[in-house]
């Protein structure tokens, strides 16, 4: 169940049976020559409705816009700084706080966001603890791409080139999700550097294609299916299992 596409009396009814919700969260950047600019947010999004639609489980707007600073000297990357991230998640998590969601689920596509989502958290339950009239409430993050059985897959599809950005697993899910987007040209190098990232110029000068230790040759919308149906199905029992702790 998504939210966007529910009519307030349905998210009523909902609210009587559960009160957790799953927030996925991305990134808008980009992710090489064959990747697509939104992969975080796509991932994530695929495997959380996927998720909702076996679960039942209502699906919050995608927060589509990460912390992408370092991406920046490639066209197309948009990026909020960390201190209005964490404005803008303490606000979406208040806004469902306010309708008596308690327990908040965020599935993440992208690890630049985990420190900024990290201290937004530290942010909401300071303001909670500070409020005697707050009730108990619990929110958490979660990377898709280290789900137990998505880690599994992933290493089975690819033992080398898997790589830490412009993943050939992230690469899949978005092929399997916009499949006349599936691109499998050889990259030059075949498998891209490694190395430490701080700005945007530093990163262009290591990363000149953008891609970071991985080759999405490799990559495939049938590869993509398979993890995202293995996602879904993590991310469905940790859900549960969330909502009812
Ligand atoms: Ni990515």
């Amino acid at each position: 169940m998504r939210l966007q596409v529910s009519t307030w009396p349905e998210v009523e009814d909902y609210l009587k049976k559960s009160t957790g919700v799953i927030v996925p969260i991305g990134s808008t950047e980009q992710h090489g020559p064959t990747g697509l600019v939104g992969t975080d947010a796509i991932a994530a999004e695929e495997i959380a409705w996927e998720a909702g639609k076996r679960a039942n489980i209502l699906i919050a707007p995608t927060f589509n816009v990460g912390s992408a600073q370092h991406h920046m000297a490639f066209p197309g990357t948009m990026t909020l700084r960390p201190s209005t991230m964490i404005a803008a998640l303490s606000d979406w998590v208040l806004s469902l706080a306010h309708h008596g969601f308690t327990r908040i689920y965020f599935i993440n596509g992208h690890g630049g966001n985990t420190a900024p989502i990290a201290t937004a958290f530290a942010d909401i339950y300071a303001r909670r603890s500070l409020d005697s009239t707050s009730e108990r409430f619990r929110m958490m993050q979660r990377n898709w791409y280290e789900l137990p059985d998505v880690e599994k897959l992933d290493a089975e599809l690819y033992p080398v080139g898997g790589g830490s950005h412009v993943t050939a697993g992230e690469v899949s899910v978005t092929f399997a999700a916009y499949p006349e987007k599936e691109d499998t040209r050889e990259l030059d190098p075949k498998i891209a550097p490694t190395g430490v990232i701080t700005d945007k110029h530093h990163y262009r000068e290591q990363f000149p294609d953008g891609r970071i230790g991985s080759d999405p040759s490799q990559s495939r919308a049938e590869h993509g299916r398979r993890l995202i149906d293995v996602a879904a199905d993590n991310l469905a029992s940790e859900a549960k299992a969330f909502f009812a702790s």
